[in-house]
């Protein structure tokens, strides 16, 4: 008895220990769903580095059938066992079971159940009764991927041929008709994926294995997203240089473009090189979100924008980079714009040109007018060409000097002084000019009318000498002339009429005794009605206004017309202390000094005199002339 027990045990430990050898990797996660009529393909995960070492160990894989425990083998158009495969090519619902797979290698043996599900389809339906979930995206190209791969796969390892089909709901769709596009790696491509595009979409495989010809289907539900964006596009700024005025204000707007369904997840930010700008308004470069709107021509979109605001550009800002970036899951494009200091503008420019021109020709006008005397004197010493000569004009003088001959009374001593010494001295002697001095150079005995019209008429100037009462000593009855009695005031310009006037004393220098106020007259009368005769007035002492006032009308035209030369404004400074050194100097060392300055031809009074005389053309000459006129001159005042 205890010996038929100890039997029984021992057999029961081997049983035990016969099974327990098989490590058990229990049920597979991962279950095989199938429609009765198609294939299916259960997978042993055991042959794995995890379980054991595959490549060097040698191994053998059978399969049990759930229902009778048999190991299962080949059976014609039913079952392909391969590898670590198992392949049920027409599966009944009946089939539906764990199946188990052991791997035994020559040391260990491992087992697992593998799970098949077999479900009718859904009445009325196309399509497995489960499906697997994908999104596509609107508007843009969705692509459907077959879960087959792994037949896929190991089809290809067996080099077995397949092909695969796609239907929507019932119906094939065809490859590359309208929308869709078959790819490799079971894939549809859907061209700009519509709203109606969502449903089941089902993937057939079919394939030959075993001499038999089988086929397995997936169902996608498909559905449609309709929220999308794609990679943003910068418009602005364009990667351009911006000329730019320093100190003014500038803002760059960063315009970017996402074509997009739905809220775009982008954020967009300035940057220098140094690092990115803050919408911090208080810092004088700060960012400003601008403006933002949508599109739905030609492409659906959002437009954004963000300000770069300078509120003042400095120096610091030029030959900068600064560039937009638009951050998206898409990619970051990117732009950027350079501040460039402005051209000195073309406007500034002419502006400048016509300033200085202006500049420079008023410049030269008011130059020209403090130095006129001097440039035109020296302009016609230089260019004694472009004067005629008026040697040949018929007139016998430079110029006729009318003075007021009131001897014996203050201011007269100095008159004298000036027309018969200074005068003759510095016009004659030294300039050349021939000039007729009432007094000096009237033949005795000639009338006075006629000695002063011929001779006035002999001339090519007359210098018209006052002092500040040389005109207005005829209202308080003291005339020009030295005699009350020579008084021909009342001449009326025209020389005709002085007949009665020919009383004339004919005492000492003839002449002298004339009267100024007819030559005035006859010279007023020749320089305005027949312009022949040009008048230079010669200013021997500041004239008040009050003075002015009681000149002849015409005196006081001609005046404020041509101004006069000031004898007096030579003198008022300078000379009073020069006279004396000059006095001074001639009294111990006579005619070798220069002349003293109011008798320098180069003074200022005397320059101006010049200017007004004549001009001598290009042939006269000076010595001779000069010389022969002294000795007239020296002999007719004798
Ligand atoms: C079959 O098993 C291998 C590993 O052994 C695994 O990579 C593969 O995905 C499995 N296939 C299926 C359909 O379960
Ligand atoms: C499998 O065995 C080979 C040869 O012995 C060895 O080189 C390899 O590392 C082993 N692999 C693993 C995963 O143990
Ligand atoms: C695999 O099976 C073959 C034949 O059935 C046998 O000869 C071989 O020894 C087996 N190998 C292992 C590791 O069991
Ligand atoms: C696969 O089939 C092609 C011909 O269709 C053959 O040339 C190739 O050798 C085969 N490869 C295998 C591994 O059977
Ligand atoms: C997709 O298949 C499911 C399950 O069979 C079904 O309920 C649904 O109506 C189908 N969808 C369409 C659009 O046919
Ligand atoms: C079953 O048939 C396939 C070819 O169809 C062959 O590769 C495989 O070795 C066979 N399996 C057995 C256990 O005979
Ligand atoms: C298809 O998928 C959508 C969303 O993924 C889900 O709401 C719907 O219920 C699914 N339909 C079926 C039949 O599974
Ligand atoms: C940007 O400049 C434009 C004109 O150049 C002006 O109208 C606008 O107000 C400025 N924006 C900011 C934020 O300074
Ligand atoms: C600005 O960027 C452009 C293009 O990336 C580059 O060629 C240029 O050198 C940069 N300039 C500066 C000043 O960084
Ligand atoms: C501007 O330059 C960037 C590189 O700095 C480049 O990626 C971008 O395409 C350019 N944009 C334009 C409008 O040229």
């Amino acid at each position: 008895r205890y010996l038929f027990l100890g039997v029984f045990i021992l057999f029961y430990f081997i049983l035990l220990c016969s099974i327990e050898n098989c490590k058990d990797y229990k049920l597979q996660f991962e279950r095989v769903f199938s429609v009765p009529g198609e294939a299916a393909m259960l997978n042993t995960t055991l042959v794995a580095m995890d379980v054991f070492n595959f490549t060097t160990e040698p191994y053998n894989v059978t399969w049990y059938d759930p229902r009778t425990g048999q190991e299962l083998s080949n059976q014609t158009g039913r079952v392909v066992v391969r590898g670590e495969t198992l392949w049920l090519l027409s599966v009944q619902l009946e089939d539906a079971g764990e199946y188990e797979s052991i791997v035994r290698t020559p040391s260990r043996c491992y087992r697992q159940q593998t799970k098949l599900v077999v479900e009718k389809p859904p009445a009325g339906q196309c399509g497995r009764p489960r499906q697997a979930g994908q999104v596509v995206t609107i508007s843009v190209n969705g692509f459907l991927s077959c879960p087959l791969k792994d037949y896929i796969s190991k089809l290809k390892d067996y080099n077995a041929s397949y092909s695969m089909k796609w239907y929507k709901g019932c119906e094939l769709i065809e490859d590359r008709r309208g929308r869709f596009t078959y790819l490799s790696m079971a894939q549809l491509k859907v061209e700009k994926v519509e709203l109606e595009d969502s449903g089941n979409y089902t993937c057939t495989l079919t394939f030959d294995l075993g001499g038999v010809t089988a086929s397995v289907s997936e169902t996608i539900n498909t559905t449609i997203k309709e929220t999308y964006y794609m990679r943003p596009i910068v418009h602005k700024p364009e990667n351009i240089t911006i000329k730019v005025e320093k100190g003014s204000r500038f803002n760059q707007s960063c315009l970017m473009f996402v074509p997009c369904v739905g809220e775009p997840s982008i954020s967009i930010s300035w940057a220098d090189k140094n690092d990115f700008i803050e919408s911090v308004p208080e810092n004088r470069v700060y960012t400003v979100d601008g403006r933002s709107w949508r599109q739905e021509s030609p492409s659906r979109g959002l437009w954004k924008e963000v300000l770069l605001v300078f509120s003042e550009v400095r120096e610091e800002d030029f030959y900068k980079n600064y560039t937009c970036m638009v951050f998206s899951a898409r990619g970051t494009p990117q732009c950027f714009f350079t501040l460039l200091p402005p051209d000195p503008q073309i406007a500034l420019t002419i502006g400048l040109v016509l300033g200085s021109a202006t500049v420079l020709f008023i410049t030269s006008v008011v130059l020209f007018y403090l130095f006129k005397v001097d440039i035109v004197l020296c302009f016609r010493r230089t260019f004694p060409v472009f004067y005629t000569n008026t040697d040949s004009d018929g007139k016998l003088y430079d110029a006729y000097v009318a003075y007021p001959r009131q001897f014996g009374v203050g201011s007269g001593v100095e008159t004298e002084t000036f027309v018969f010494h200074m005068l003759p001295q510095v016009l004659e002697k030294t300039c050349g000019y021939k000039l007729f001095i009432t007094g000096r150079d009237c033949l005795p005995g000639q009338a006075i009318v006629n000695a002063v019209e011929e001779n006035m008429q002999a001339s090519r100037r007359l210098l018209l000498i006052y002092t500040a009462s040389t005109f207005t000593c005829r209202r308080q009855n003291s005339s020009f002339s030295n005699n009350n009695n020579n008084n021909i005031t009342k001449s009326d310009g025209d020389g005709g009429n002085s007949d009665g006037s020919d009383s004339v004393d004919g005492g000492d220098g003839g002449c002298v005794n004339a009267g100024q106020q007819f030559e005035c007259e006859m010279a007023m009368y020749r320089m305005l009605l027949e312009g022949s005769l040009k008048v230079v007035l010669v200013e021997l002492e500041p004239i008040s206004p009050a003075q002015l006032a009681l000149f002849p009308e015409s005196v006081r035209h001609l005046r404020k017309r041509h101004g006069a030369v000031c004898w007096w404004k030579s003198q008022d400074r300078r000379t009073p202390r020069r006279k004396s050194e000059d006095e001074e100097k001639r009294g111990t060392r006579d005619a070798e000094l220069p002349p003293p300055p109011s008798l320098s031809p180069s003074s200022r009074f005397w320059k101006e005199m010049r200017y007004h005389m004549p001009v001598r053309g290009k042939r006269a000459m000076y010595p001779e002339k000069t010389a022969l006129l002294t000795l007239s001159h020296g002999s007719r005042i004798s």
